[in-house]
């Protein structure tokens, strides 16, 4: 069974993980939501709890359970996800962005279920931007010393490639670390294959890593450990 006990290396630290996908309420019964099943930043929160983190996860709306040994926050909404990450993160060694943050919201929050029009008419969804977490973390360092980290799922277009947009996004938000994910032809969501480049603030390479989510969450918080 020793074996089996890898490095505390993480012991001391106090670290907060957001996963999952927020959801933002048109009325009593209606969303705008995403697909995000929580699994990347979940295996975060364990790897980092297998470690010996204090590890507090933000979970918006997972769809696996939270592991053993992690204190959890249950969130909705990015503004919910946005309060609980800044109270943990007051005194975190680490802050790690894997939820899925809605970028806009309705604009308004109808407080009864919204009525089909029935006369062929149909409504529009006006929406409002919501504040982007990270970079606020990036930009306000709400601690000495702590390692702010992103993720990005991207694809490759005409535009540039993985990479390209990457480094884009790490200038971009200013966090620390950018896990830069490539998605689409069968890597990323829904797999368990991931397929990651650890870029820093300035969108150089630090670290790359590919395998399990449970393999890519190590592999972040190597490059974390690397930091502090
Ligand atoms: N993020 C955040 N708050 C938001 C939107 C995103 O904190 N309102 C975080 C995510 O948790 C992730 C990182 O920012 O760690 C990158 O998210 P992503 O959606 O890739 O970045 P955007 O700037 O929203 O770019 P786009 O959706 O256009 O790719
Ligand atoms: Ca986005």
């Amino acid at each position: 069974a020793l074996a089996l006990v890898g490095p505390r290396d993480l012991l001391g630290r106090r670290v907060v993980v957001s996963a999952g996908g927020t959801r933002e309420p048109l009325d009593p019964v209606r969303f705008l939501g995403n697909r995000s099943s929580g699994r990347q930043g979940v295996a975060l929160a364990r790897a980092a709890a297998a470690r010996g983190a204090h590890v507090t996860l933000v979970a918006a709306n997972l769809s696996v359970p939270v592991p053993p040994g992690v204190a959890s926050v249950p969130v909705e909404t990015a503004a919910q996800l946005r309060d609980a990450v800044r109270a943990a993160a007051k005194d975190a060694d680490a802050v790690v962005m894997a939820a899925a943050v809605a970028d806009y919201r309705p604009a308004t929050l109808a407080d009864a279920k919204i009525k089909k029009r029935g006369d062929g008419s149909t409504p529009a969804l006006h929406l409002v931007e919501n504040p982007d977490v990270l970079a606020e973390l990036a930009a306000d360092r709400l601690r000495d010393g702590q390692v702010v980290v992103g993720f990005a799922a991207e694809t490759g277009d005409d535009d540039g490639s993985v990479l390209e947009h990457g480094r884009a996004k790490a200038l971009r938000k200013k966090a620390d670390l950018l896990v830069v994910n490539a998605v689409g032809d069968g890597r990323g969501f829904g797999t368990d294959v991931n397929d990651v480049v650890v870029l820093d603030a300035r969108g150089e390479v630090v670290s790359a890593a590919a395998g399990s989510k449970d393999d890519v969450a190590h592999a972040v918080w190597d490059a974390v450990l690397a930091r502090w």
